[in-house]
Protein backbone atom coordinates (compact mmCIF):
# COMPACT_ATOMS: atom_id res chain seq x y z
CA UNK A 1 0.00 0.00 0.00
CA UNK A 2 0.96 3.74 -0.12
CA UNK A 3 2.69 4.84 2.44
CA UNK A 4 1.04 6.57 5.75
CA UNK A 5 2.29 10.05 5.91
CA UNK A 6 3.32 11.66 8.87
CA UNK A 7 3.84 15.01 10.19
CA UNK A 8 5.90 15.22 12.99
CA UNK A 9 6.11 17.97 15.85
CA UNK A 10 7.86 18.19 18.75
CA UNK A 11 11.34 17.28 18.80
CA UNK A 12 12.20 16.40 22.18
CA UNK A 13 13.47 12.79 23.39
CA UNK A 14 10.35 11.11 22.59
CA UNK A 15 10.59 12.73 19.03
CA UNK A 16 14.05 11.46 18.08
CA UNK A 17 13.25 8.25 19.85
CA UNK A 18 10.49 8.04 16.97
CA UNK A 19 12.43 8.89 14.52
CA UNK A 20 15.52 6.52 15.21
CA UNK A 21 12.62 3.74 15.87
CA UNK A 22 10.73 3.93 12.93
CA UNK A 23 14.31 4.29 10.71
CA UNK A 24 15.40 0.99 12.38
CA UNK A 25 12.17 -0.91 12.24
CA UNK A 26 11.26 0.52 9.05
CA UNK A 27 10.47 -2.99 7.42
CA UNK A 28 9.14 -5.06 10.09
CA UNK A 29 6.74 -1.99 10.86
CA UNK A 30 5.55 -1.54 7.32
CA UNK A 31 4.94 -5.36 7.63
CA UNK A 32 2.35 -5.03 10.18
CA UNK A 33 1.44 -1.61 9.40
CA UNK A 34 -0.10 -2.71 6.12
CA UNK A 35 1.88 -0.11 4.26
CA UNK A 36 5.65 1.79 4.84
CA UNK A 37 5.42 4.87 7.96
CA UNK A 38 7.20 7.64 6.49
CA UNK A 39 7.74 10.94 8.36
CA UNK A 40 7.49 13.73 5.42
CA UNK A 41 7.31 16.70 7.75
CA UNK A 42 8.44 17.86 11.20
CA UNK A 43 8.31 21.25 13.26
CA UNK A 44 9.69 22.38 16.47
CA UNK A 45 10.32 25.60 18.31
CA UNK A 46 13.75 26.22 17.54
CA UNK A 47 15.01 25.22 14.10
CA UNK A 48 18.93 25.09 15.15
CA UNK A 49 19.64 23.19 18.09
CA UNK A 50 21.36 20.10 17.05
CA UNK A 51 19.19 16.95 18.51
CA UNK A 52 21.88 14.08 17.77
CA UNK A 53 19.22 13.12 14.78
CA UNK A 54 19.57 13.00 11.00
CA UNK A 55 16.65 15.76 10.25
CA UNK A 56 17.34 16.86 6.59
CA UNK A 57 15.64 14.04 5.34
CA UNK A 58 12.25 16.06 6.00
CA UNK A 59 10.63 18.91 5.21
CA UNK A 60 10.69 21.74 8.11
CA UNK A 61 7.88 23.05 8.60
CA UNK A 62 7.77 26.52 10.83
CA UNK A 63 4.06 27.18 10.80
CA UNK A 64 2.54 24.13 12.39
CA UNK A 65 -1.16 25.13 11.84
CA UNK A 66 -0.91 24.64 7.99
CA UNK A 67 -0.50 20.81 8.50
CA UNK A 68 -4.06 20.28 9.62
CA UNK A 69 -5.12 21.13 5.96
CA UNK A 70 -2.42 19.65 4.50
CA UNK A 71 -3.56 16.98 1.79
CA UNK A 72 -0.27 15.15 1.45
CA UNK A 73 -0.09 14.70 5.03
CA UNK A 74 -2.15 11.62 6.58
CA UNK A 75 -1.64 11.87 10.26
CA UNK A 76 -0.13 14.71 12.97
CA UNK A 77 1.88 13.01 15.48
CA UNK A 78 1.95 15.93 18.51
CA UNK A 79 5.14 15.94 21.00
CA UNK A 80 5.32 19.67 22.10
CA UNK A 81 3.51 18.54 25.45
CA UNK A 82 2.06 21.33 27.66
CA UNK A 83 -2.02 21.43 28.88
CA UNK A 84 -2.89 24.38 26.17
CA UNK A 85 -1.03 26.41 23.94
CA UNK A 86 0.28 25.49 21.02
CA UNK A 87 -0.17 21.85 21.29
CA UNK A 88 -3.72 22.26 22.02
CA UNK A 89 -4.08 25.04 19.04
CA UNK A 90 -2.88 22.13 17.17
CA UNK A 91 -4.98 19.57 18.38
CA UNK A 92 -8.18 20.82 17.85
CA UNK A 93 -6.86 22.26 14.09
CA UNK A 94 -6.32 18.97 13.13
CA UNK A 95 -9.37 16.88 15.00
CA UNK A 96 -11.83 19.41 13.40
CA UNK A 97 -9.86 18.99 9.96
CA UNK A 98 -10.67 15.66 9.78
CA UNK A 99 -6.87 14.97 10.24
CA UNK A 100 -6.04 11.49 12.34
CA UNK A 101 -4.07 12.95 15.39
CA UNK A 102 -1.55 11.26 17.57
CA UNK A 103 -0.28 12.49 21.13
CA UNK A 104 1.73 11.86 23.83
CA UNK A 105 0.23 14.84 25.55
CA UNK A 106 -1.42 13.72 29.36
CA UNK A 107 -1.66 17.00 30.31
CA UNK A 108 -3.69 18.43 27.71
CA UNK A 109 -6.03 14.63 27.94
CA UNK A 110 -6.30 15.23 31.61
CA UNK A 111 -7.60 19.25 30.99
CA UNK A 112 -9.03 19.34 27.55
CA UNK A 113 -9.50 15.02 26.51
CA UNK A 114 -13.64 15.16 26.63
CA UNK A 115 -13.62 18.69 24.49
CA UNK A 116 -10.62 16.61 22.17
CA UNK A 117 -12.86 13.47 21.87
CA UNK A 118 -16.03 15.48 21.00
CA UNK A 119 -14.33 16.95 17.92
CA UNK A 120 -12.72 13.70 16.64
CA UNK A 121 -16.04 12.09 17.11
CA UNK A 122 -17.85 14.88 15.46
CA UNK A 123 -15.40 14.54 12.11
CA UNK A 124 -15.35 10.91 12.29
CA UNK A 125 -11.31 10.81 12.79
CA UNK A 126 -8.65 8.93 15.19
CA UNK A 127 -6.93 10.34 18.72
CA UNK A 128 -4.85 8.52 19.92
CA UNK A 129 -2.89 8.25 23.40
CA UNK A 130 -0.83 4.97 24.34
CA UNK A 131 2.19 7.19 24.96
CA UNK A 132 -0.12 9.11 27.23
CA UNK A 133 0.24 7.10 29.88
CA UNK A 134 2.54 4.97 31.16
CA UNK A 135 5.10 5.31 28.00
CA UNK A 136 5.21 1.64 26.77
CA UNK A 137 3.01 -0.08 28.74
CA UNK A 138 0.11 -0.81 26.62
CA UNK A 139 -1.95 0.39 29.19
CA UNK A 140 -4.61 2.01 27.04
CA UNK A 141 -4.80 -0.63 24.87
CA UNK A 142 -5.31 -2.81 27.69
CA UNK A 143 -7.85 -0.99 29.15
CA UNK A 144 -10.25 0.11 26.09
CA UNK A 145 -9.85 -3.80 24.55
CA UNK A 146 -8.45 -6.44 26.86
CA UNK A 147 -10.84 -5.14 29.83
CA UNK A 148 -13.83 -3.70 27.92
CA UNK A 149 -15.62 -6.08 29.04
CA UNK A 150 -15.57 -5.79 32.78
CA UNK A 151 -16.95 -3.89 35.16
CA UNK A 152 -13.73 -2.38 36.82
CA UNK A 153 -13.44 -1.42 40.52
CA UNK A 154 -10.43 0.34 40.94
CA UNK A 155 -7.57 0.77 39.07
CA UNK A 156 -4.11 1.87 40.43
CA UNK A 157 -0.27 2.15 40.35
CA UNK A 158 3.14 3.73 39.59
CA UNK A 159 2.85 6.16 36.79
CA UNK A 160 5.85 7.98 37.28
CA UNK A 161 8.93 7.03 35.90
CA UNK A 162 11.21 10.10 37.23
CA UNK A 163 9.33 9.28 40.88
CA UNK A 164 10.23 5.75 40.72
CA UNK A 165 13.76 6.13 39.67
CA UNK A 166 14.33 8.82 42.40
CA UNK A 167 12.53 6.70 45.54
CA UNK A 168 13.84 3.30 43.96
CA UNK A 169 17.59 4.81 43.95
CA UNK A 170 17.59 5.91 47.27
CA UNK A 171 16.28 2.93 48.56
CA UNK A 172 19.27 0.99 47.08
CA UNK A 173 21.86 3.02 47.81
CA UNK A 174 20.15 3.36 51.50
CA UNK A 175 20.61 -0.29 51.49
CA UNK A 176 23.97 -0.65 50.48
CA UNK A 177 25.30 1.98 53.09
CA UNK A 178 25.67 4.89 50.30
CA UNK A 179 22.64 7.13 51.25
CA UNK A 180 22.30 9.62 48.23
CA UNK A 181 20.22 12.94 48.06
CA UNK A 182 17.03 13.55 46.30
CA UNK A 183 18.02 16.40 44.11
CA UNK A 184 21.29 14.01 42.90
CA UNK A 185 19.18 11.45 41.87
CA UNK A 186 16.95 13.90 40.38
CA UNK A 187 19.65 15.11 38.18
CA UNK A 188 20.55 11.45 36.77
CA UNK A 189 16.47 10.92 35.95
CA UNK A 190 17.03 14.28 33.64
CA UNK A 191 20.16 13.42 32.15
CA UNK A 192 18.85 10.16 31.20
CA UNK A 193 15.36 11.59 29.60
CA UNK A 194 12.56 10.54 31.99
CA UNK A 195 11.70 13.80 33.76
CA UNK A 196 9.57 16.62 32.39
CA UNK A 197 10.32 20.01 31.02
CA UNK A 198 9.41 21.20 34.39
CA UNK A 199 10.28 18.59 36.62
CA UNK A 200 8.44 19.69 39.29
CA UNK A 201 5.49 18.19 37.53
CA UNK A 202 6.66 14.94 38.09
CA UNK A 203 8.10 15.42 41.73
CA UNK A 204 5.02 17.29 42.89
CA UNK A 205 2.42 14.23 41.35
CA UNK A 206 1.29 16.30 39.04
CA UNK A 207 2.54 14.48 36.05
CA UNK A 208 0.85 11.02 37.94
CA UNK A 209 -2.41 12.72 38.40
CA UNK A 210 -2.65 13.66 34.74
CA UNK A 211 -2.26 10.22 33.71
CA UNK A 212 -4.40 8.50 36.53
CA UNK A 213 -7.36 10.99 34.90
CA UNK A 214 -6.99 9.15 31.27
CA UNK A 215 -7.03 5.82 33.36
CA UNK A 216 -10.09 6.65 35.76
CA UNK A 217 -12.09 7.99 32.86
CA UNK A 218 -11.07 4.88 30.42
CA UNK A 219 -11.61 2.91 33.47
CA UNK A 220 -15.10 3.84 35.00
CA UNK A 221 -16.27 5.75 32.10
CA UNK A 222 -16.47 9.20 33.87
CA UNK A 223 -15.81 12.13 32.94
CA UNK A 224 -12.02 13.22 33.14
CA UNK A 225 -11.60 15.36 36.54
CA UNK A 226 -8.17 16.59 36.94
CA UNK A 227 -9.39 18.87 39.48
CA UNK A 228 -10.52 16.56 41.55
CA UNK A 229 -7.75 14.35 41.93
CA UNK A 230 -5.94 15.09 45.85
CA UNK A 231 -2.34 14.98 44.64
CA UNK A 232 0.81 14.76 47.23
CA UNK A 233 4.53 14.11 45.16
CA UNK A 234 7.56 12.98 46.98
CA UNK A 235 9.43 16.39 47.54
CA UNK A 236 9.51 15.85 51.13
CA UNK A 237 9.96 12.22 51.04
CA UNK A 238 13.64 11.47 52.94
CA UNK A 239 16.34 8.24 53.06
CA UNK A 240 15.07 8.30 56.76
CA UNK A 241 11.93 7.63 55.84
CA UNK A 242 12.65 4.77 53.31
CA UNK A 243 14.49 3.57 55.80
CA UNK A 244 11.44 3.81 58.31
CA UNK A 245 9.66 1.90 55.84
CA UNK A 246 11.58 -0.93 55.54
CA UNK A 247 12.12 -1.56 58.94
CA UNK A 248 8.34 -1.93 59.41
CA UNK A 249 8.30 -4.26 56.07
CA UNK A 250 7.50 -1.64 53.83
CA UNK A 251 8.52 0.16 50.36
CA UNK A 252 7.76 3.68 49.57
CA UNK A 253 6.31 4.20 46.24
CA UNK A 254 4.32 6.81 44.68
CA UNK A 255 0.85 5.55 43.96
CA UNK A 256 -2.14 6.98 41.66
CA UNK A 257 -5.26 5.24 42.61
CA UNK A 258 -8.84 5.91 41.11
CA UNK A 259 -11.87 3.87 42.71
CA UNK A 260 -15.11 4.07 41.60
CA UNK A 261 -17.57 2.89 44.67
CA UNK A 262 -21.07 3.99 46.16
CA UNK A 263 -20.09 7.11 46.80
CA UNK A 264 -18.87 8.40 43.82
CA UNK A 265 -15.02 8.71 42.19
CA UNK A 266 -12.27 8.54 44.78
CA UNK A 267 -8.53 9.69 42.59
CA UNK A 268 -5.50 10.59 44.51
CA UNK A 269 -1.89 10.44 44.31
CA UNK A 270 0.25 10.17 47.28
CA UNK A 271 3.76 8.30 48.43
CA UNK A 272 2.45 4.89 49.49
CA UNK A 273 3.77 2.29 52.21
CA UNK A 274 3.68 -0.82 49.55
CA UNK A 275 3.91 -4.32 51.92
CA UNK A 276 6.59 -6.56 50.19
CA UNK A 277 4.41 -8.79 49.24
CA UNK A 278 2.67 -6.27 46.60
CA UNK A 279 4.07 -6.84 43.26
CA UNK A 280 4.35 -2.43 43.31
CA UNK A 281 7.11 -3.22 45.96
CA UNK A 282 9.11 -4.81 42.82
CA UNK A 283 8.49 -2.07 40.46
CA UNK A 284 11.82 -0.62 40.29
CA UNK A 285 13.91 2.70 38.42
CA UNK A 286 11.83 4.09 35.63
CA UNK A 287 9.39 1.13 35.42
CA UNK A 288 5.72 2.05 35.78
CA UNK A 289 3.08 -0.39 36.98
CA UNK A 290 -0.93 -0.51 36.25
CA UNK A 291 -3.72 -2.32 37.94
CA UNK A 292 -7.03 -2.99 37.03
CA UNK A 293 -9.51 -4.98 38.97
CA UNK A 294 -12.00 -6.41 36.75
CA UNK A 295 -15.13 -8.39 37.45
CA UNK A 296 -14.32 -11.78 35.46
CA UNK A 297 -11.19 -11.05 34.79
CA UNK A 298 -10.10 -10.17 37.94
CA UNK A 299 -6.49 -8.85 38.68
CA UNK A 300 -4.63 -7.08 35.58
CA UNK A 301 -1.17 -6.31 35.93
CA UNK A 302 0.54 -4.45 33.55
CA UNK A 303 4.32 -3.72 34.15
CA UNK A 304 7.34 -2.01 31.58
CA UNK A 305 8.95 0.91 31.56
CA UNK A 306 7.38 4.13 31.53
CA UNK A 307 9.30 6.93 30.54
CA UNK A 308 12.51 7.69 28.53
CA UNK A 309 12.87 8.05 24.57
CA UNK A 310 12.70 4.25 23.47
CA UNK A 311 9.23 3.07 25.30
CA UNK A 312 7.32 6.36 25.02
CA UNK A 313 8.63 6.08 21.09
CA UNK A 314 7.09 2.20 21.08
CA UNK A 315 3.80 3.89 22.24
CA UNK A 316 3.36 6.10 19.62
CA UNK A 317 4.53 4.36 16.82
CA UNK A 318 1.79 1.30 17.96
CA UNK A 319 -0.88 4.23 17.36
CA UNK A 320 0.66 5.32 14.09
CA UNK A 321 0.60 1.59 12.99
CA UNK A 322 -3.07 1.43 14.23
CA UNK A 323 -3.93 4.65 12.11
CA UNK A 324 -2.88 2.33 8.85
CA UNK A 325 -4.49 -0.68 10.07
CA UNK A 326 -8.13 1.19 10.34
CA UNK A 327 -6.97 2.52 7.10
CA UNK A 328 -6.18 -0.78 5.41
CA UNK A 329 -7.63 -3.29 7.02
CA UNK A 330 -6.43 -5.90 10.50
CA UNK A 331 -7.77 -8.73 9.26
CA UNK A 332 -5.24 -10.89 11.07
CA UNK A 333 -2.78 -7.65 12.27
CA UNK A 334 -0.37 -9.44 10.14
CA UNK A 335 0.02 -10.04 6.20
CA UNK A 336 -0.51 -13.48 5.74
CA UNK A 337 1.90 -13.61 2.42
CA UNK A 338 4.73 -11.84 4.29
CA UNK A 339 4.64 -14.70 6.87
CA UNK A 340 4.45 -17.48 4.75
CA UNK A 341 8.06 -16.48 3.44
CA UNK A 342 9.49 -16.56 6.91
CA UNK A 343 9.20 -20.18 8.26
CA UNK A 344 10.32 -20.40 11.53
CA UNK A 345 14.00 -22.08 11.80
CA UNK A 346 13.80 -25.82 12.43
CA UNK A 347 14.73 -26.16 15.98
CA UNK A 348 16.03 -29.72 15.69
CA UNK A 349 18.77 -28.67 12.88
CA UNK A 350 20.25 -26.41 15.75
N1 LIG B 1 8.13 12.44 33.08
C1 LIG B 1 7.36 11.25 32.87
C2 LIG B 1 7.77 10.21 33.89
C3 LIG B 1 7.60 10.77 31.47
O1 LIG B 1 8.79 10.39 34.56
O2 LIG B 1 7.08 9.22 34.04
C4 LIG B 1 6.60 9.77 30.99
O3 LIG B 1 5.33 10.30 30.89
Amino acid sequence: HAPLRVALVGLGTVGGGVIRLLQTNAALIARRAGCPIQIVAISARDRNKDRGVDLSPYEWVDDMTTLATRDDIDVVVELIGGADGPALTLARQCLSAGKPFVTANKAMLAHHGLDLAALAEKAGVALKYEAAVAGGIPVIKGMREGAAANEISRVYGILNGTCNYILTTMEKAKESGNPRGFDEVLKEAQELGYAEADPSFDIDGVDAAHKLTILASLAFGTELDFDAVAITGIRHVIAADIAEAAALGYRIRLVGMAENGPDGLFQRVHPMLVPLDHPLAHVDGSLNAVVAEGNFVGRLFFQGRGAGDGPTASAVVADLIDVARDEYGDALAMPVAALAQQKPADAGKR
